[in-house]
């Protein structure tokens, strides 16, 4: 065991290094969920008379008013440093490329340092995508609230802001760990943003939501949710391939596999509300996948580490991944007959066992 005290244990990750850090594990670790989505446990039923051709499946969706050919979306990931700039300006030009929503990572850093804030900046690459800021829910929660929602907004010149809630990864990470109070910080910062015309979405970074926690999301007036379920990046995973000392490894390591998987997250809010944008993401790695998120509620899905590593890979492994989910995608509705996406709710059946009650939480 290290040797390391408690407020070591607690203090060592916080550091500005620390998305670098990250960053670097995603790429280079064993950082993901053994167990999986959920979502093998449905299929979508073959349709042997669809009635539909597969050059005229309809992809297309839309958010916030706003038409999307391809219902993906670039997940947030990063920002604050050169690396993560460059990162961030060659997903945003595969996102200008192809018309996918795109967030950027926490901005954080670049609202503490404003000589960072630069470094989130990818308008000049993505001049007409549906672009979300993003801002952790713990720091609402020590003092932050429109203030630094609008200069997160204004930073990258937003359309949409994401507020991210992450008890278990700020828990084995050692970071801000407090988060009493934060659904009426939520509800202020949703009524001041609306008065700026600022749509907020509530998103988890990978463990999941409950059926009782999208409710009260949505009673804090979030305008929608991405549900990020667990069986894609695990953050505790990455926390444990991030810590120093092996005591804070092993904390996050007990908990690689905790969370609500990605198929159950996406039932739970749709179960709390039928009618809330909902965006799904956590271990979507295809289009087939892609198909049954929204087969079983999603508008659209999200992906995170699979287009950091194509970033990594450079312009033409960014477009191979759109174009294999796109193709996928298509060839899953057509062959379940349905020529959109709407058509395709409900086109799955559960394959081994249903889906137990949903938890209150
Ligand atoms: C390198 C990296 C950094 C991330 N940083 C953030 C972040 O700053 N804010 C956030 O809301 N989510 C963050 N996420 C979480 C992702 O948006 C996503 O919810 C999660 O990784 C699950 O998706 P995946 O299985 O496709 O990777 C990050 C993910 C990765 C891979």
């Amino acid at each position: 065991m290290g040797g390391e005290s408690g407020a070591t244990l607690l203090s060592a990750r916080r550091d500005p290094r620390a998305k670098g850090r990250h960053l670097q594990a995603c790429l280079s670790d064993e950082v993901e969920y053994r167990r999986s989505t959920g979502l093998e446990r449905f299929e979508l039923r073959n349709r042997a008379l669809p009635e539909t051709a597969l050059h005229g499946v309809d992809l297309s969706t839309r958010l916030l008013g706003r038409s999307i050919p391809l219902p993906l979306m670039i997940a947030p990931m990063t920002g604050g440093d050169p690396r993560a700039h460059g990162i961030n300006r060659r997903l945003a030009r595969a996102a200008q490329r192809w018309g996918l929503p795109m967030g950027v990572g926490s901005q954080r850093v670049g609202i503490e340092d404003p000589g960072r804030a630069r470094y989130f900046q990818v308008r000049a690459e993505a001049p007409s995508i549906l672009l979300f800021a993003n801002i952790g829910g713990a720091q609402l929660v020590k003092g932050w609230g429109l203030e630094q929602a609008m200069q997160a907004v204004e930073m990258i010149g937003a359309d949409a802001l994401f507020v991210h809630l992450n008890p278990m990864q700020e828990a084995v990470q050692g970071g801000d760990a407090d988060f009493r109070g934060l659904a009426g910080r939520l509800q202020e910062l949703c009524r001041g943003l609306h008065e700026e015309g600022i749509p907020v979405f509530a998103r988890e970074v990978g463990f999941g939501l409950g059926e009782g926690t999208c409710r009260r999301l949505r009673a804090c007036g979030v305008d929608g949710i991405d549900c990020a379920g667990a069986g894609g990046t695990s953050w505790a995973r990455v926390e444990a391939a991030c810590a120093r000392g092996e005591r804070a490894q092993a904390l996050a390591m007990a908990f690689a596999e905790w969370g609500i998987p990605t198929a159950q997250s996406i039932l739970n809010c749709r179960r709390a509300s039928p009618t809330v944008p909902l965006i799904a993401s956590g271990g979507l790695r295809s289009g087939l996948d892609l198909a049954k998120a929204i087969a079983l509620g999603a508008d659209l899905g999200a992906m995170a580490r699979p287009f950091l590593v194509a970033a990594e890979a450079g312009d033409a492994a960014l477009d191979a991944l759109v174009e294999g989910v796109m193709s996928e995608l298509r060839v899953a509705l057509f062959a379940a007959g349905a020529a959109d996406l709407p058509a395709l709710r409900g086109a799955l059946s559960p394959v081994a066992g249903a889906w137990g009650e949903p938890g209150a939480e």
